[in-house]
Formats: C-alpha cells, structure tokens, sequence
C-alpha cells in the first residue's frame, strides 16, 4: 500500500497534534450523534457535551494544523532550507500538494455540512424543554415541575420566555450566559425572585396562540372546596366567569378582557416589587380618548411619588402570572386530592390534618416525605385507633396522596411554596383582581373600579346536600359563605382569612 503523502510543511508536532485531535473529536461526535437520534428524549448533558463543548475543540484542533504549518515554514526559512519562496504555495503537480488540497477541500465541505447541521441542532438543543427545564436541575425544578402539571405543559420554554424574532433570540441568549455564569457559581436567589422584570412583553409572547380577538363568551368553572370539620363537608361553588368578547368583530363586547384590554389602555403604578399594592390607575379610553385616574383613596400617593414613578402598562401577565408554573397552596392541593379520589373522605378530618401536614417547612424532599407519614399516621393511631387499625389502606392511600401533592407544589431546596408566588387570576387566596377592584380606587369625579359580586361572575350553584341552592337565572345566586362570619366577607378580602391553610 502506497503511504498518504502530505506537504513536508505537515510534519511537524503541533499539526500533528491538531490532527489527532480532530480525528478524536470527529469519531466521538459522530458516536454521541448516533446515540441522540436513537435516544427517544436529548439527555442535558449529553446536548451540552455534543452541542456545546466539543465543537470549540474540534475547531482548536483545526486551528493547530496550519499554525504548525507556519511554525515549520518560518523554521525552514530562518534555516535557509527555503523550500517555498511563500507561504502558502500550492502546486498542483506535487502530488503531496495535491493530496493535501483534497484533503483540505473535501474536509472543509464536510466541515460545513457538521456544523450547519450541528448548529440546528444546537439551536433547537437551547430552545428546548429539556435544556431549560433539566440542565440546571436544581434550581429549574420548581418551574420545569409545575409546568409539568399546567395547561400549558406541551408549550416550550421558550415560547413564553423568549417568543419569535432575532432580537429577542439575542437578548436571551446573553442573560442565559449570565444565567449558566450564576449557576456555576451558585449566585442564584433562591426563591428566584418573580415578577421577572424584563419579561418580554405579553402581547408578542402569549397573543401568538391566544389573540385577544379570539376570545368571546364566558367560562364555567367549578370551584371544589371541602372544609375543616370532621365530615370534611363538600363546598363546591359554580361560577360563570364573564371573560368577555375581544372587541368588534369578534362578538360581545363587553366583559372582563374587552374592558381592560382592547379598547382601554390601563397603567399603574405599584408600591413594591410583586405589584401587589397598586394605588393609582389610569385608564384611558382609546376610543374617545378619555382619562380617567383613579388613587386608592385610604392610601394614596403623593404628587412626588406619582411623578417620579414609571407607570406599568397592564398586560396578560398582570393577571395570568402564573398561566404555567401554578404552586398550588395545600388547601388547593388536598382539595383536588379528596375530588380525585386520592383521599377518601371518608376519613374524619383528613382534610384538616393532610393540609397541616403538607403546610409544615420541612428541610428537604425526603424530611416532608417522612414528616407526613408520621404527622397523619400518628395523629389517627392516637385520635381514632379503631380506623387506624380497620383502614390501614385508607390511610396509607392519604399519607401518599399527600407526600404527592407535597412534592408537586412545595420546593424546600428553593424555597418555593404557595405564599411566595401568588396568582394574580382570582382573590381567594392572593389580593388578585382585589388590588384594584377592591372599592377604595376613586376617581376624581368619585366613581369607584368596581366590587360588584356580579361584575366579573355569577354564581350558579353553591353548597352541597341540603344546603345546596341553585339558580337559573341571568343574575345567579347571592354568595352564601359556608361558615357563619357575618359580614366580614363582604368588608374584607377572602385572601386575608383563606391563605392557603385552614382560614
Ligand atoms: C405559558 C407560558 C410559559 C411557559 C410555557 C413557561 N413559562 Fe416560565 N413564566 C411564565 C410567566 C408568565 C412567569 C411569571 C412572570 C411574572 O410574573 O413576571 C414565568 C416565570 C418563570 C420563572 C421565574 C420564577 C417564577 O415562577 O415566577 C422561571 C425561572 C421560569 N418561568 C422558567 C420556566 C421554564 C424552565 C419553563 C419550561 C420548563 C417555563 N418557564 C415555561 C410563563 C411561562
Ligand atoms: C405556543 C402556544 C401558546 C403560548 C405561547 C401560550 N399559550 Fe396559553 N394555551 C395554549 C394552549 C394549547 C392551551 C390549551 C390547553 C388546554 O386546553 O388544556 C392554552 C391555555 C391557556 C389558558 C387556559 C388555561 C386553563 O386553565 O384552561 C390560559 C389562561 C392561557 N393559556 C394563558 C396564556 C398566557 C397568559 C400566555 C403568555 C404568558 C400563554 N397562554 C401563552 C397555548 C399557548
Ligand atoms: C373573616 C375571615 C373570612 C373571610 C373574610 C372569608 N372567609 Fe371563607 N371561611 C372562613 C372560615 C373561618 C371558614 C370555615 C373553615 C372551615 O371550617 O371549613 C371559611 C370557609 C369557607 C369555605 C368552605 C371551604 C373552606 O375552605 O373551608 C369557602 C368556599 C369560603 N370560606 C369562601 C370564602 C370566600 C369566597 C370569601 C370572600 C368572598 C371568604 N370565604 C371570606 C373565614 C373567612
Ligand atoms: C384583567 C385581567 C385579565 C387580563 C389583562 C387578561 N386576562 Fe385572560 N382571563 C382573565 C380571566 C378572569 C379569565 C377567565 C378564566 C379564569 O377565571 O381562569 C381569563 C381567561 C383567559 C383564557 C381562557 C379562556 C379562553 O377564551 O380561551 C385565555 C386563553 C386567556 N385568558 C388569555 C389571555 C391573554 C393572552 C391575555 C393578554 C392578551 C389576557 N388573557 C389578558 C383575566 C385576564
Ligand atoms: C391594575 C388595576 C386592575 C387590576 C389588577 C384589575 N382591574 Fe379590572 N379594571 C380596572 C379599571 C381601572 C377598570 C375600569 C376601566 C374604565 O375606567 O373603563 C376595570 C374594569 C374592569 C371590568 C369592567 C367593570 C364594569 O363595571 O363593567 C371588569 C369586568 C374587570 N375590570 C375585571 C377584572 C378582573 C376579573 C380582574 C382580575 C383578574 C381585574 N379586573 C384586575 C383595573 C384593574
Ligand atoms: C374584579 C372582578 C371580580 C369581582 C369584583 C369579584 N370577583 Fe369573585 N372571582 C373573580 C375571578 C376572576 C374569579 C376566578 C378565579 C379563578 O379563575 O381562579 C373569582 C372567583 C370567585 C369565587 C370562587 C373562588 C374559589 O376559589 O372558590 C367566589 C366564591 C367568588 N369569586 C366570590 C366573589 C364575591 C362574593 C364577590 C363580591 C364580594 C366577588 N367574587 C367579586 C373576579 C371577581
């Protein structure tokens, strides 16, 4: 067999190095390409490695093979064994020439061909779930998990996070650098602070699926509550919500996104960073151009305040904040266990017990898993020891129903839990829409935002067994509250007793 010959300029030990390197890397990315398209989900470290870390190096060793050619040339010239009057010299007849230029053609062509498929890939590899949600496992847990169990857990990352365009691509690209930066250092805050403030705007993130002219009529939802008494008497509540048309053409006009969204231009200002105390408003109408402020007249702003601050304009997010990482408060959560049929009702006070022993801080994952086990388990062995030791199932079936809802909402290693995220959608647990809608918001001329029960939803079935009332009719039901707390309900926020545990 004939032996390859190169350019005499090839032999040289840095060249050799480059290519050994390359052939390395080569054969190795190769391989690991094969295991990813075979793989049914890109492992993280796998993307990072393939995509990320050995590309650079490829290149490195590339790079090596004509700096060792210019190396040996200069050698040879200081020497006088001058064998090329300069650099680089191509002769066509010599066959090592011409080994060389193939060589050097055919790779580069090959070269091209990886790296457009390999930054696709890459590109794709950075967009996807499982490089945002798993790379940086521990501190992605809480969101990556939750989103698991959300409306929108076919939805990437990055539709929310980052949305269409080149400039957009760019800028998240450059956080994500700092983002891996702060990760590798563990300079992260834990609970990773919300609202994010430099959210790409709602309209060019969610209205590419949801366009506001899509939305019209009003959506029936079921609010299923069980309380804290020793039957864990059913509650549920039957609202229709008022969403609304999304402006003309596309039906009503009228309702809760139409008001704030399409024809009026709605802007706040807040006191603090969640947003949660907003005490001026503006409204502008943009059809006839009227303005109308409104200030939270128990504790308004002064003029200074309201000049040094820059106004919010209100988007989706201001009420969908949590359209996809939903930490659900244990009241939620064991609620939708017991309607599951997760926990049997069955048992006396399991409501109250599984709540409290879901709400305790534990240290870690595997503390609360033994934590809940031990707070149900013993709380029946010494209340009710005929169930413990009739309906062992039952309880087990609670404790790990439990354990479950615990880990799908609470993140002790982050510090996440329900109180540090609340949803802006409601005001049963969080001030919600109550942050402006709560009656103390006046306008100069003296009109109110409205608190009208009626103004957003009616409700059309409330209660259980022979406290059940129903109504068919357009105005719905005066809300009854379930325990008797005379008119608190009506004077303060359902947030400030239903926290998110026993109230
Ligand atoms: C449906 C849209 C949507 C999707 C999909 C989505 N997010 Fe979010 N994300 C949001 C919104 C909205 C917020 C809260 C923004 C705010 O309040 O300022 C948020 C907040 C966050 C935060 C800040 C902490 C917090 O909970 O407020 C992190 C971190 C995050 N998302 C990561 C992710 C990761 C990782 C994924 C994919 C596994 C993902 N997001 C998918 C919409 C989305
Ligand atoms: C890539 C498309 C996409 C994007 C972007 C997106 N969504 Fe959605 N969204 C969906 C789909 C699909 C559903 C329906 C899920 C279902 O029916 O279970 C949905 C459902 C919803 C719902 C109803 C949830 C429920 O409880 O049924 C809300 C509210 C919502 N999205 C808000 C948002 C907000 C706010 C954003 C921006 C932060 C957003 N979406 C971004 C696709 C998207
Ligand atoms: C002054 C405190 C207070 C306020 C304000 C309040 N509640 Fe309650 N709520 C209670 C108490 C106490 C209970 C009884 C808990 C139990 O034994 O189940 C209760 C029970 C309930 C229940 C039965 C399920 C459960 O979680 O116990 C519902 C549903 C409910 N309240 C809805 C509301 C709504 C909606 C509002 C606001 C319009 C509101 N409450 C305002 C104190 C309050
Ligand atoms: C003033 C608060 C508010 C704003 C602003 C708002 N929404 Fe909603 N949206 C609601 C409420 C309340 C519902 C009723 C459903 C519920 O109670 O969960 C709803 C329902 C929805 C639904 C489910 C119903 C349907 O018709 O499919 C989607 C999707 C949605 N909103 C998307 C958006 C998008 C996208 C934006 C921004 C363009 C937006 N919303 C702005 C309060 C708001
Ligand atoms: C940042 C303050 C703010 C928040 C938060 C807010 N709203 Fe409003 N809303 C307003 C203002 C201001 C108006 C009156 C607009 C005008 O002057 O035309 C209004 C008007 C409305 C109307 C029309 C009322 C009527 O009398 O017909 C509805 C319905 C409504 N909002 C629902 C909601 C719901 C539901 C939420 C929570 C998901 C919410 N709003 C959150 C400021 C807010
Ligand atoms: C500004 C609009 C608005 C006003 C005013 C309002 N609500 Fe609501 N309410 C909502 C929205 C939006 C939801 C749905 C939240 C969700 O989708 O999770 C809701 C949900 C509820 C629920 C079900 C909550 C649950 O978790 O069980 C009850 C009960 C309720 N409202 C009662 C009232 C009563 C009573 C009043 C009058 C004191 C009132 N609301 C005033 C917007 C409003």
């Amino acid at each position: 067999m004939r032996r390859l010959r190169l350019p005499r300029l090839a032999y040289n030990w840095i060249s050799s190095i480059g290519i050994a390197i390359a052939l390395v890397i080569i054969l190795l990315m190769t391989f690991l390409y094969v295991i990813d398209l075979f793989a049914s989900e890109t492992n993280p470290y796998l993307g990072i490695f393939l995509y990320m870390a050995l590309p650079p190096i490829l290149i490195f060793g590339l790079l090596l093979i004509p700096i060792g050619m210019i190396g040996q040339w200069l050698r040879f010239r200081k020497s006088g064994e001058l064998a090329y009057p300069s650099w680089p010299y191509i002769d066509l007849n010599n066959r090592s020439h011409r080994n060389a230029t193939l060589i050097f053609f055919s790779g580069t062509f090959l070269f091209l061909i990886i790296s457009a498929v390999g930054s696709y890939k890459a590109y794709h590899f950075t967009e996807s779930v499982t490089f945002c949600g798993t790379t940086c496992h521990k501190i992605m847990k809480p969101e990556h998990t939750a989103y698991q169990n959300s409306p929108h857990a076919r939805v990437a990352c990055v539709a929310c996070h980052v949305g269409p365009g080149a400039d957009w691509f760019a800028k998240s690209k450059l956080s994500g650098l700092y983002q891996v930066y702060a990760t590798l250092l563990n300079k992260y805050p834990s609970p990773i602070p919300t609202p994010i403030a430099s959210l790409r705007p709602a309209r060019e993130t969610c209205e590419q699926c949801h366009w506001p002219k899509k939305f019209f009529g009003a959506q029936q939802r079921l609010f299923k509550h069980y309380m804290y008494d020793k039957d864990n008497t059913y509650w549920p509540i039957n609202v229709l919500v008022n969403t609304g048309g999304g402006g003309p053409g596309s039906g009503e006009e009228s309702g809760i996104h139409w008001h704030t969204f399409i024809s009026n231009r709605i802007e706040y200002i807040a006191r603090d960073q969640e947003r949660l105390d907003i005490p001026w408003i503006r409204a502008t109408n943009l059809k006839t151009g009227r303005i109308t402020i409104y200030q939270n007249i128990e504790d308004p702003l002064s003029e200074e305040e309201i000049a040094a601050a820059a106004p919010r304009v209100l988007d989706c997010m201001d009420c969908h904040n949590r359209p996809s990482h939903i930490y659900n408060s244990p009241d939620n959560a064991i609620n939708t266990a017991i309607y599951a049929g997760w926990i049997s009702a069955l048992l006396p006070e399991i409501k109250r017990i599984s709540v409290e022993a879901m709400a305790i801080e534990y240290e870690d994952e595997a503390a609360a898993r033994q934590g809940i086990a031990n707070y149900i388990g013993d709380f029946y062995l010494k209340e009710y020891p005929d169930i413990h030791d009739e309906k062992p199932e039952l309880i087990n079936q609670a404790i790990l129903a439990t354990q479950d809802q615990f880990t799908q909402n609470i993140f002790p290693e982050m510090k996440v839990r329900w109180e540090e995220y609340p949803n802006n959608i409601g005001h049963f647990e969080s001030p919600g829409c109550f942050r402006c809608h709560f009656g103390s918001h006046t306008s100069a001329d003296g009109v109110s935002i409205s608190k009208d029960c009626n103004a957003c939803h009616i409700i059309f079935a409330q209660g259980s067994g022979d406290r059940a009332s129903f109504s068919s009719s357009p105005e719905g039901l005066a809300f009854v509250h379930p325990e008797d707390i005379d008119d608190a309900w009506q004077e303060i926020g359902c947030f400030e007793c239903h926290s998110g545990t026993q109230p």
